[in-house]
């Protein structure tokens, strides 16, 4: 199998499982960070295999819905597609310990990733923020019943991982845990050019949301 079936043998097992989802991990988010890890790509020069592979994988077993091990589900998943052959076991394994280590579990994880892994990092982490982001947060609110947001309560910035999974809060309170500390997070030059103009909407639109919200 060459380097394209792979790709080809990835995209579709993904897309079948990922189609419709709900949760903020749907197809259309692994599209979008795979073409936008891609574009970052192109300045940051890492191997477009790994940087779209890690894309197409990193969502399929999130922590936050998976319960059994990770790396045990992706290697099984890697067999089971029969693409395992087609590339050392380095690269798979520099793959998946990527993919365990690139998401936002509450905190921010310091591991150091590969030049691949911080390219789908960024472009993760890019889909999270700007307009897409706003829609995705408030998708997600609404799937978790939560009010969009709540003057009552206080904001808290930084949770715990725990409680960040668990969490009742209004989504407004999401945009201070995470989205409006992504910008100052991106690791390639070319992921802070694009996260800068989108947290620069997002603040304009939390102003509108608070002038709205008191009746102007
Ligand atoms: P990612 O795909 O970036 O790893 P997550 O798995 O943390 O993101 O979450 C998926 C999507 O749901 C993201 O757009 C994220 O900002 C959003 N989301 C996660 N937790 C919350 C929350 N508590 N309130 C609103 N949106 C959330
Ligand atoms: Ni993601």
């Amino acid at each position: 199998m060459d380097q394209a079936e792979i790709l080809t043998v990835v995209r579709d097992h993904v897309r079948s499982c990922s189609l419709g989802e709900s949760t903020g991990h749907d197809w259309w988010h692994v599209v979008r960070v795979a073409s936008l890890a891609a574009k970052i790509n192109q300045s940051a020069g890492g191997d477009p295999i790994k940087v779209e592979l890690t894309a197409l994988l990193h969502d399929v077993f999130d922590e936050k819905f998976y319960e059994g091990n990770v790396a045990d589900a992706l290697n099984a998943l890697i067999d089971q597609l029969g693409v395992r052959a087609a590339l050392s076991n380095e690269i798979w394994d520099g793959i998946i310990f990527d993919i365990l280590h690139l998401g936002f579990k509450g905190g921010f994880d310091q591991t150091p990733l590969s030049l691949e892994g911080q390219i789908v990092q960024d472009a993760d982490r890019l889909d999270a923020i700007g307009a897409i982001g706003i829609a995705r947060a408030f998708a997600y609110g609404g799937a978790k019943d939560r009010e969009i947001y709540n003057s009552d309560e206080e904001v808290v910035a930084v949770g715990t991982a725990a409680e960040y999974r668990s969490g009742s809060r209004h989504t407004i309170n999401h945009f201070y845990e995470k989205l409006l500390l992504l910008r100052d997070r991106m690791n390639t030059p070319e992921g802070r050019a694009i996260a800068e103009q989108r947290h620069k909407y997002m603040e304009e639109f939390l102003a509108e949301f608070y002038r709205e919200w008191e009746g102007e």
